[in-house]
């Protein structure tokens, strides 16, 4: 099973509620692809982060895209339309958010995300080296600890494809070791110094 948990990365979490979320909220089409999504504690930390920062009317215009490779035998799709989840995965979720959004589900150790946060993610199979994109008009792509397994040609081309399907203006969000490859600088400008948020130019 793919390392990941509920809100792993606050930093990055905090840096959409306060830079990303005010800019992409007015858009007809509040679109967002987590790329790498694994079996979905991060996109369903995303759609939580939206969904206390959102009124109801434009919470209603989130889509989030969730794609993983997600190879046969792991069934990330499965567990993902399920939402429930072992103890472990949940340990660093806000203690207020948590009980505002989480119940105790039947299958012991083990708690189910509330189903209006499981129903704005959609998951798909999806594999960045097809360097075809699930669809275009993002407003946000978040791709964290799946670029850096990769070649630096690849990781390019990966990045090249997120600049192309991002609105004018979207935003892109990765790992904290991750640097923007020096040829692409151009294509965005970084939200913060310290955060890897980008900002299609
Ligand atoms: C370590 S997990 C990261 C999960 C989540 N993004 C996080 O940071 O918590 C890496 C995920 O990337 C996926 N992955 C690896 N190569 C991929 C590819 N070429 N296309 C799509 N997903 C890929 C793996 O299947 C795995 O679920």
């Amino acid at each position: 099973m793919a390392l990941t948990f509920f809100f792993r990365d606050l930093l990055i979490l905090h840096a959409i509620r306060d830079h990303v979320i005010p800019e992409i909220r007015r858009y007809k089409y509040i679109n967002v692809w987590d790329a790498g999504c694994a079996m979905g504690p991060e996109p369903y930390s995303l759609a939580i982060i939206f969904k206390e920062a959102l009124n109801s009317y434009e919470f209603k215009r989130l889509r989030i895209f969730a794609t993983d490779l997600d190879e046969e035998s792991r069934g990330f799709g499965k567990i993902l339309r399920a939402g429930v989840y072992p103890e472990k995965t949940v340990k660093r979720i806000p203690e207020e958010i948590f009980h505002k959004y989480f119940t105790s589900s039947v299958k012991p150790g083990h708690y189910k995300i509330c189903d209006e946060i499981i129903h704005c993610v959609s998951f798909q199979r999806h594999d960045l080296r097809s360097l075809q994109p699930v669809r275009d008009g993002f407003g946000l792509i978040v791709c964290k600890n799946v670029l850096l397994h990769m070649q630096e040609t690849q990781r390019e081309d990966i990045i090249k494809m997120f600049h192309r399907c991002l609105v004018p203006g979207g935003f892109f969000a990765t790992e904290q070791i991750q640097r923007m490859p020096a040829e692409l600088s151009g294509l965005f400008k970084q939200v913060r110094p310290n955060i890897r948020l980008f900002r299609r130019v």
